[in-house]
């Protein structure tokens, strides 16, 4: 991959949800050595290290030579705690951070927990973001989600479509968390100088990814669907709504590399879209998860439960134009996912309580240091 470095990228039309006279001068006057690989002996906050995304970047980071990962679990670090969040920072004074951590879930734990999305996710953000204000972090990365953009967005949906219509009201509570803490981090950086960055991730898998039915987004449930169906002998899997919306998928491990290319090169004020440009309808999804999972199972589409939004692809022509692509073929990425999930999850005799087990085996994780 093609690593030049990168000192802006033009995110073409204006947003109309955004003021960007003054922000547009500050972002400049405040990019700081664009181009320089970050020092793998820095010490980098990863905040959500057990779950899927976070896991990753622990993978990446681990494997481009950074020693000093600083983690916590929920249970040391309440990330929703802002004054447990200020003396752990106190402590541990990380240079980077990548904030990963999140409720996060599918479109029905979305839909019936909005409360618990909407607080949960703009205390985490806050707390973090403030923190990392208060003890002079370097550099943050934020991730944001598809999600926050509007219902009937242009598709492919470009960064200046946020804000630009009613967002998808199944999961409102979440989106509106996301959206307050990428303004965060651009309030940050306009108003303190902070170089804070936002990353918008399509629909992520891979390992770590949450299987549990009750909470899990699409791709995860459908291929829990068609293994237990295998097991059981069972010839049908249902899948929930028509099979016509349609959504783009992104490895977690792309994810990861590109959230560690970000941080190295990508100094702007606006969010970046981050996935493949490639969208697949839900059925055509079902059918790749079938022919690896179950091949002789029969489809059939419970239709009185919702799809949510209709399509939902990001434009990648911003994130290409800065020198990254994704690498990883959907169905080579389900596959290497169904050998994940057969070995540490299936095997186990899972079920969706499994997910606190399988965080203990995540290599190399630590707690309250670093690895
Ligand atoms: N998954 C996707 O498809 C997707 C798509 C777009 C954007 N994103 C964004 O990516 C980020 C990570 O998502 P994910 O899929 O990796 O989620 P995940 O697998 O559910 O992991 C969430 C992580 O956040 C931690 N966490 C949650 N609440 C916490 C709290 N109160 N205190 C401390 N830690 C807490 C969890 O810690 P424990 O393990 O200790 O519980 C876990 O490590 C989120 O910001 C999400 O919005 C995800």
């Amino acid at each position: 991959m093609e690593q030049s470095p990168v000192t802006e990228v033009d995110l073409d039309a204006p947003n109309p949800g955004r003021r960007s006279t003054d922000r547009e001068t500050v972002a400049q006057s405040v990019e700081p050595d664009v181009g320089a690989p970050i020092d793998p002996s820095a010490s980098v906050f990863v905040a959500g290290h057990r779950g899927l995304v976070g896991s990753a970047i622990v993978r990446r980071l681990k494997a481009g030579g950074f020693t000093r990962i600083l983690t916590a679990t929920r249970q040391e670090l309440d990330l929703r705690d802002q004054s447990a969040v200020m003396s752990w920072f106190d402590e541990q004074r990380p240079t980077y951070v990548y904030l990963v951590a999140g409720t996060v879930g599918g479109i029905m734990a979305n839909a019936t927990r909005q409360a618990e999305f909407l607080y949960d996710n703009m205390m985490i953000h806050a707390s973090v973001i403030e923190a990392a204000r208060r003890f002079e972090v370097e550099k943050l990365l934020y991730l944001g989600s598809a999600c926050v953009y509007p219902r009937l967005s242009p598709q492919p949906m470009p960064e200046s479509a946020l804000l630009t219509g009613p967002l998808e009201p199944t999961n409102e509570g979440y989106s509106l968390a996301k959206i307050a803490g990428m303004r965060l981090c651009e309030f940050y950086r306009e108003q303190y100088g902070c170089n804070f960055i936002t990353a918008m991730p399509t629909n992520l898998y891979g390992q770590n990814d949450n299987f549990d039915l009750a909470s899990s987004h699409v791709l995860p449930a459908l291929m829990r669907k068609f293994h237990e169906a295998k097991q059981r002998n069972e010839s049908t899997v249902t899948i929930w709504g028509t099979g016509s919306a349609r959504r783009e998928f992104l490895h977690v491990d792309d994810l990861a590399d590109c959230c560690v290319f970000l941080m190295d090169r990508y100094e702007g004020e606006r969010h970046i879209n981050v996935g493949t440009g490639i969208d697949h309808s839900i059925g055509e999804l079902a059918e790749m998860i079938r022919s690896i999972v179950h091949p002789n199972a029969e489809l059939v589409f419970d239709r009185s439960k919702p799809d949510g939004m209709p399509r939902r692809v990001l434009d990648v022509t911003a994130l290409t134009r800065l020198g990254w692509r994704a690498t990883t073929e959907l169905a080579d990425g389900l596959t290497k996912t169904y050998d994940w999930y057969r070995s540490a999850y299936a095997e186990r005799g899972a079920t969706g309580a499994i997910a606190e087990d399988l965080a203990g085996t995540i290599e190399a994780v630590t707690t309250r240091g670093t690895t």
